[in-house]
């Protein structure tokens, strides 16, 4: 295994997955670290929702019509391809999470700082998965927002939001992704 600095190094976010299975071990060690993320005041805002075969299925028609919706008014000339692509996405990740983090709508620096927190969390998991050889993408796509997912997945919109959905698999590439130098973004005070 990688040492944590070169796991956070040369982690990417990953978009073609292999066809085969993640072990539910690595997937219990990724829930594991991503629960013991930092929060303030011992909150533990997050919430992860595995998204079985069922659930894939029953999103497909909102699916449907958010990936025509955004083909079309992109004046794409082949929104048919586009659907099954978007469809494909969801219904062939090999794991797919939705990530919530708690609202607290009477306290708007508390929710901030759980977003926060979730965000650790949700990374937690993605960088535990890497360092098992699984990649993964964080998405916040609008299929992540829309009110229909809320109700197909069960989530509480006025008590939780989705802070987006990570698909991990096992990668089929690795991107080159430019990142600026520690330099260029940081500055040392006397
Ligand atoms: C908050 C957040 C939302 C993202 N949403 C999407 C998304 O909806 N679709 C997508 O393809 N990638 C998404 N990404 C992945 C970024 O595009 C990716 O992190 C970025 O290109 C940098 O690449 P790296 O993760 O390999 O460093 C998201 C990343 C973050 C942090």
């Amino acid at each position: 295994m990688n040492s944590p600095q070169e796991n956070i190094l040369s982690r990417r976010t990953i978009y073609r997955f292999m066809d085969k299975e993640v072990s539910d071990m690595i997937i219990t060690q990724a829930l594991k670290a991503a629960s013991c993320a930092p929060c303030h005041k011992q909150t533990h805002p997050w919430r992860f929702y595995s998204i079985g075969e069922n659930t894939r299925k029953s999103l497909i028609p909102l699916i449907t019509k958010l990936a025509r919706i955004k083909s079309e008014k992109k004046g794409s000339n082949s929104v048919d391809e586009d659907i099954v692509r978007a469809v494909s996405k969801i219904q062939d990740a090999p794991v797919l999470f939705a990530i919530t983090s708690k609202l607290s709508p009477e306290d708007s620096f508390r929710e901030r700082e759980d977003y926060a927190a979730t965000v650790c969390a949700l990374h937690n998991m993605v960088l535990s998965f890497w360092a098992n050889g699984v990649g993964s993408l964080w998405s916040t796509g609008s299929v992540t927002r829309d009110d229909e997912t809320y109700h197909k997945l069960g989530i509480n919109k006025q008590q939780e939001e989705i802070i987006g959905f990570v698909r991990a698999g096992y990668p089929i590439s690795t991107p080159d992704v430019w990142k600026p130098s520690y330099e260029e973004v940081t500055t040392y005070l006397d």
